[in-house]
């Protein structure tokens, strides 16, 4: 994800986070200063489609946010982008771990679908009575 990138990715951010969304500051800020982010987006014809985020911390990888523009869900995108980002914080990461939240069945069915496991609960993570499922597999054994 590049500067160029965030007004179409806030575009999608808007139309899949409804109840809560990052500013687009909050992108600009990831792309641009925050050193421990790591930004992607997928592209059909150089336009966004997607985009997922996270953060590596020493050997943990933290995946903050992802979507997928509504016309193009339902083909593997997120599946394919999830496994780049994997191949990628393997290099460095023993853990990769993730909040959803618990109505977010979708996302809930891909996490699993990608080995990940829960490992808690965060309670009113997502504001008072929202809690968070964290979420985590392990990218390697040493
Ligand atoms: C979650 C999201 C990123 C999935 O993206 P996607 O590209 O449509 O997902 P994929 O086509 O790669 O499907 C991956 C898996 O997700 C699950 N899935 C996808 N769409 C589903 C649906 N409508 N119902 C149930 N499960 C579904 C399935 O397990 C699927 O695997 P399968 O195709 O082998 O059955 C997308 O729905 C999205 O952007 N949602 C809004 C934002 C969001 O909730 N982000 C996650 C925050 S934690």
């Amino acid at each position: 994800m590049t500067v160029e990138d965030v007004p179409a990715v806030h575009e999608i951010e808007k139309r899949s986070f409804p109840s809560g969304t990052w500013s687009i500051d909050a992108f600009y800020h990831e792309v641009e200063k925050n050193e421990f982010g790591h930004y992607f987006v997928v592209e059909a014809e150089e336009e966004v489609i997607g985009y997922l985020g996270m953060w590596i911390v020493i050997d943990q990888a933290q995946i903050t946010t992802v979507a997928i523009r509504e016309d193009k869900r339902g083909m593997g995108l997120s599946k394919i982008l999830l496994e780049y980002i994997m191949n990628y914080a393997r290099l460095t990461c023993e853990m990769m771990s993730l909040e959803v939240r618990e109505e977010n069945a979708v996302a809930r069915a891909l996490y699993e679908k990608m080995g990940f496991s829960y490992g808690g609960l965060r309670r009113d993570y997502y504001g008072a009575g929202q809690d968070a499922k964290v979420m985590w597999v392990r990218l390697r054994d040493e």
